[in-house]
């Protein structure tokens, strides 16, 4: 299928799992990459419909995306989301000669257990923030009293996001830790760590790994950093708060150590490793939770700044290369804003008109400074309608300035109409003035 923005690349094809914006944003990046002519999005959303060829499966369902990807006989498959990975995706195609960009199962527990990310990292002496595993037998009341507020809880599942509780509530932190132990049987109490949080997204092979520009996201509902956890409200790249000391120093005790223990696994991780950093007032870096994927709405403001070929990179990652094909950035800055549902981050109000200038045919401005992201979007019979609790977000890409690039983001932003929609005001807060 010939879609608007083919440019009729060197006849490489690529299988891109999963449906957000995530996935739009990777999906734009191959279609715009010189080796490729066609990419293939599964399940997708409206955005990909729109570059890509959208095929009507689940991110999870491993049996029915590894028969699509050799029907399709992909040279790639880049896989966007964690389930998949967890359960067995990647180790499903190399089976059967198919590069995955993205881990294996067992490196995909470094994300399916927050537990057994917790023992690696102790046992290789990276910093991160001491913890207490709750079960039946516990004293509860000991056990909060012994770091006080602010209590972290976590559950030890994939829970999207929401396995995660920050409170100063002692009373919401001990329902939650009854309720995990009820349900899960264990449950994880964190000490807190100050800070300001970063993201570092780590494109890791055998042969090596190389960091792509830092960004910041901003996991609460609300402006301020207040309220609910959430998936992620927006992002920029770079972030300034990881300065060339504090990005040394992440590098030498967390990356590298992970990297020389991933590498002597029986089976390498071949992906992008997520590092989530809480850099304190002195600049010591330490790790909050590992992800085996792109963050997600990380990648839509760090995919616009690699100026090297992406299909080349993800496919050096994903056949172990990566120290032959090592990318180059560009130093502009990006930041996205996402709307999101009435509702969200609980369960969102799904099904709405969007409307404004918003068609799904409109991706990208034509001097390329502004993307629309696509998320939970869907064309249903020719209309754009809501379909998840990240909608979609704007991107502005600027040369010029942080500054500008926020600008051109909340500009597109409000031509955009979803009844009961909302978004954050304030992405970016923490390095620009109002
Ligand atoms: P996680 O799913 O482990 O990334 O946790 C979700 C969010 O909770 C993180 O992005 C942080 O904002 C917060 N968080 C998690 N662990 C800690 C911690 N030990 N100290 C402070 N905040 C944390
Ligand atoms: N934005 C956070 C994540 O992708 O986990």
């Amino acid at each position: 299928m010939n879609h608007p923005w083919s440019i009729g690349g060197m006849g490489r094809s690529v299988l891109v799992v999963g449906g957000g914006g995530r996935e739009h944003a990777l999906a734009i990046g191959l279609v715009e990459s010189p080796s490729v002519s066609s990419v293939h999005v599964a399940p997708g959303n409206a955005g990909t419909s729109q570059i890509a060829t959208n095929h009507d499966i689940s991110a999870t369902d491993v049996e029915a995306q590894v028969k699509l990807a050799k029907s399709l006989d992909v040279d790639l498959v880049v896989v966007g989301p964690e389930a998949p990975l967890v359960a067995g995706l990647s180790d499903e195609l190399r089976k059967i000669g198919i590069p995955s960009f993205g881990p294996h199962a067992a490196g995909a527990m470094l994300e399916g257990s927050k537990d057994f990310a917790k023992q690696v990292m102790l046992d290789l002496g990276i910093p991160t923030a001491s913890v207490q595993h709750l079960t039946i037998d516990s004293d509860l009341d000991e056990a909060v009293d012994r770091w006080g507020a602010p209590w972290v809880v976590k559950r030890d599942v994939l829970a999207g996001g929401k396995g995660v509780v920050v409170t100063e509530d002692r009373g919401e932190a001990i329902d939650f830790i009854q309720t995990s132990i009820n349900s899960d049987g264990m449950v994880l109490l964190e000490e807190f760590l100050s800070g300001e949080e970063a993201s570092m997204l780590v494109m890791m092979d055998e042969s090596g790994f190389v960091a792509l520009p830092c960004s910041q996201d901003h996991k609460r509902v609300g402006e301020g950093d207040v309220g609910l956890n959430t998936g992620g409200m927006g992002a920029y790249a770079p972030a300034p708060v990881v300065t060339p000391e504090v990005h040394a120093r992440a590098i030498s005790e967390i990356v590298e150590p992970m990297h020389a223990y991933l590498s002597s696994q029986e089976i390498p991780y071949r992906g992008c490793l997520y590092v989530g950093l809480m850099i304190d007032s002195e600049g010591s870096p330490s790790v909050v939770e590992y992800n085996v994927r792109f963050g997600d709405p990380e990648t839509q403001v760090t995919v616009p700044l690699i100026s090297s070929d992406l299909f080349d990179l993800l496919l050096a990652v994903a056949q172990g290369n990566l120290s032959e094909s090592m990318p180059s950035f560009s130093d502009a800055h990006a930041l996205t804003v996402v709307l999101s549902a009435e509702g969200y981050p609980g369960p969102p109000v799904k099904g709405r008109l969007i409307t404004g200038n918003v068609s799904a045919d409109w991706i990208r401005s034509p001097d390329g400074k502004c993307t629309i992201h696509h998320a939970g979007t869907s064309i249903v019979d020719g209309v754009l309608i809501s379909t998840g609790g990240r909608v979609l977000a704007a991107t502005g890409i600027s040369s010029d300035s942080l500054e500008h690039a926020r600008e051109l983001a909340y500009q597109r932003l409000s031509d955009v109409q979803l009844e009961g929609s909302f978004f954050r005001r304030d992405i970016g807060h923490k390095v620009l003035k109002k």
